[in-house]
């Protein structure tokens, strides 16, 4: 008997890692797409959830974890290299993040992600239930949906791209532009953070596949149609505000105030050591205001933590070196004994120190060039439970769309950046209030739950609408 629904996502919620002295270990994945869905499978009995654990391992069974069953896909040390590490996080990623750095093409990073995509669409088609959903995830899998659809007719198949969706003079640089198209299609429904990538898909689908579309409908010659639409996702906003007010939390956000000097301000940046996130930039305006004389050392400290990620890919360890070397100069030149500028921590915490985190900073700063949501700016407002703290958001992140009480910044523009960080230091109490206040009642009204389920239920009727079609 088969599950009623299939997560297919390229990471499963833990990676196996190793540590220096060889044992291996469970972590939690890194990443907005995981921290998204782990809260749906929870309440979501009787779901299985298909990923690949990280490593080489290549017979691992299926386990539980945390009551959670987890399927795990195994992956050789090639397919990591040429289609996770090129053609995901080589090609694709740049390449949909605005071109912020040079995508990549090589054809046999092309072959790797053909075959262990349809890897993954065979594990659906084996696991699913008649008439299951299966719901696909991510850049790393746009091809399962055309491929399992071609094994499994009967299913219901929801995609969702968790990243943005460029615009088509970027999206036709890619070679294998019609096939990627082609195998979203596979799809009932497509969803994308924004209405503005939804409207991509829709006219790249009519000028490059040449299907009749109306708004966001697409009318495929087999009579079936496929809706693409936006979803922007969220957190699990009562989940985190409460876990800010325990007192655990509570107490480890001063304890970590105290250990920092008790500054009148923190500044926070908590993201995953990505180029696409502008943390050079925003710890150079940061700088740039010390040295200027707006505040001092002693004044205020910016936290900033980078979460290890991609290491093996070539531009992840360049900017790993550049970051190293601007936080040292920036130390070097500004700080002082027991002082530094910037508090710099490359390693990944659990939630519970993310929120005594988000707690303790007064000014959460997330600058992105490009980002899809941005779920560190929904958890920051999430855990300010009194209201108080400012935050500084770059136009670019999806959450710019909802949280417009923010202070919005353009990345690129340093100057524009240092405004922005300076007004959220010098703000009235009150003013940073109104704002918080106006940005937590938009998180508490659009949390992941209600994401997740106008996902579903949109899937529900866009399927059935095809189901009657069929029949009659
Ligand atoms: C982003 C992507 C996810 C990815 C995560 C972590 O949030 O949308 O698909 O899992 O980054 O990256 P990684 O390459 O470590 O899975």
């Amino acid at each position: 008997m088969g599950h009623d629904l299939v997560i297919v996502a390229n990471r499963l919620p833990v990676d196996r890692v190793t540590t220096p002295s060889g044992e291996t270990t469970w972590r939690r994945s890194p990443g907005g797409l995981v921290a998204a869905i782990e809260p749906v499978m929870r309440t979501h009995g009787g779901g299985v959830w298909i990923g690949w654990p990280g490593g080489t391992d290549q017979d691992m069974e299926p386990f539980e974890d945390d009551g959670l069953s987890l399927v795990p896909m195994a992956m050789t040390e090639q397919e990591i290299e040429e289609y996770y590490e090129g053609f995901s996080n080589g090609t694709l990623w740049p390449l949909y993040h605005d071109v912020v750095a040079k995508p990549e093409f090589h054809r046999e990073w092309w072959d790797a992600y053909q075959s262990v995509n349809k890897r993954f669409a065979e594990k659906a088609a084996e696991l699913a239930a008649k008439n299951a959903t299966v719901w696909v995830h991510d850049y790393q899998l746009q091809l399962v949906p055309q491929y399992l659809r071609d094994l499994r007719p009967d299913l219901k198949i929801g995609f969702y791209l968790h990243i943005p969706f460029p615009p088509g003079e970027l999206f036709q640089q890619l070679p294998w532009r019609r096939q990627i198209l082609e195998g979203l299609l596979g799809a009932d429904l497509v969803g994308f953070q924004l209405p503005g990538a939804a409207q991509n898909f829709v006219r790249l689908v009519r000028q490059r596949v040449g299907h009749k579309t109306h708004r966001d409908l697409v009318y495929l010659p087999d009579g079936r149609s496929v809706r693409a639409a936006a979803f922007p996702i969220s957190i699990d906003a009562a989940g985190f505000e409460e876990l800010a007010q325990s007192d655990a939390v509570t107490d480890r956000a001063k304890a970590i105030r105290e250990a920092l000097g008790n500054p009148t301000k923190v500044f926070l940046g908590i993201d995953r050591l990505d180029y696409t996130k502008g943390i050079y930039a925003r710890l150079r305006a940061y700088s740039e205001l010390i040295r200027d004389g707006h505040f001092d050392v002693e004044d205020a400290v910016f936290v900033q933590v980078a979460v290890p990620s991609r290491e093996q890919v070539e531009q992840y360890r360049i900017l790993r070196d550049e970051i190293d070397r601007l936080v040292g100069r920036i130390n070097g030149d500004l700080g002082r004994i027991g002082r530094p500028a910037i508090s710099y921590l490359h390693t990944s915490y659990p939630r519970e120190e993310m929120a005594a985190l988000y707690r303790a900073a007064d000014i959460m700063v997330v600058t992105p060039y490009r980002d899809g949501m941005n779920l560190v700016a929904k958890e920051y407002v999430a855990c300010r439970v009194e209201e108080d703290g400012a935050l500084v958001l770059s136009e670019f992140a999806g959450a710019a769309d909802e949280l417009r009480q923010a202070w919005l910044v353009n990345p690129y523009d340093i100057n524009g950046m240092k405004a922005a960080l300076l007004e959220a230091y010098e703000a009235e109490p009150k003013e940073v209030t109104r704002r918080m206040r106006a940005m937590r009642k938009t998180i508490a009204q659009n949390d992941v739950k209600a994401w997740a389920s106008s996902f579903m239920t949109e899937l529900e009727d866009v399927s059935g609408v095809e189901h009657q079609k069929t029949v009659r």
